[in-house]
């Protein structure tokens, strides 16, 4: 399985190993193809240890080691995650980068139920899955909040009016200071699989 080629032959453990049966996404990386019929590029997750490396003839693999590190420069999932407070023992995190990764990958701008359908697969025992999502969906454009979507109640409400007790509210991060997403800067297609 990809899984332990990865982790014990090629020595990246940063996916990790959880069930071994599919069923919680620690392992997940993403699986990149060329279509040759629309000429396309599709991206997909995958569960690394249900994934027989035969089944990967032609097919590029992005673990979580490709996409950012603290010794070169963390992905704005990674930040965006990790300043949200998303991740505490931290063994559900690759998996979790990876998931969203890949849904940034096909589709930069994501709406909140692109999000949740992407990161279902994968199990957090730790944070109740709330500061991973308010991490992610930095990256919608639109507001789902009710209060932006015209409701009266909402849970935001509290001290709208009150500018002072607004500013005071503590916040765990600033959406200005986060790393910009630049979907042109991100790994290539490797040009041979196309060749192929
Ligand atoms: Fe749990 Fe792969 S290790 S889904
Ligand atoms: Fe511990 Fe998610 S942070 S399992």
């Amino acid at each position: 399985m990809l899984l332990s080629f990865l982790r014990e032959k090629l020595r990246l453990t940063g996916t990790k190993s959880g069930c071994g049966g599919g069923g919680c996404g620690a392992c997940t990386v993403m699986v990149s193809r060329y279509q040759p019929a629309t000429k396309t590029i599709m991206h997909f997750s995958a569960n690394a240890c249900l994934l027989p490396l035969c089944s990967l003839q032609g097919a590029a693999v992005t673990t979580v080691e490709g996409v950012g590190s603290t010794k070169s420069r963390i992905h704005p999932v990674q930040e965006r995650i990790a300043k949200a407070h998303g991740s505490q023992c931290g063994f559900c995190t690759p998996g979790m980068v990876m998931s969203m990764y890949t849904l940034l990958r096909n589709k930069p701008q994501p709406s909140m139920e692109d999000i949740t359908q992407h990161l279902a697969g994968n199990l957090c025992r730790c944070t109740g899955y709330r500061p991973i999502i308010d991490g992610c969906r930095t990256f919608c454009q639109e507001d789902n909040c009710c209060q932006a979507n015209g409701a009266g109640d909402c849970c935001f409400n509290g001290d709208k009016n009150d500018d002072e007790a607004e500013r005071e509210k503590p916040r765990l991060f600033n959406n200005e200071e986060f790393l910009p997403l630049h979907p042109t800067q991100e790994l290539i297609f490797p040009p041979e699989l196309i060749l192929m």
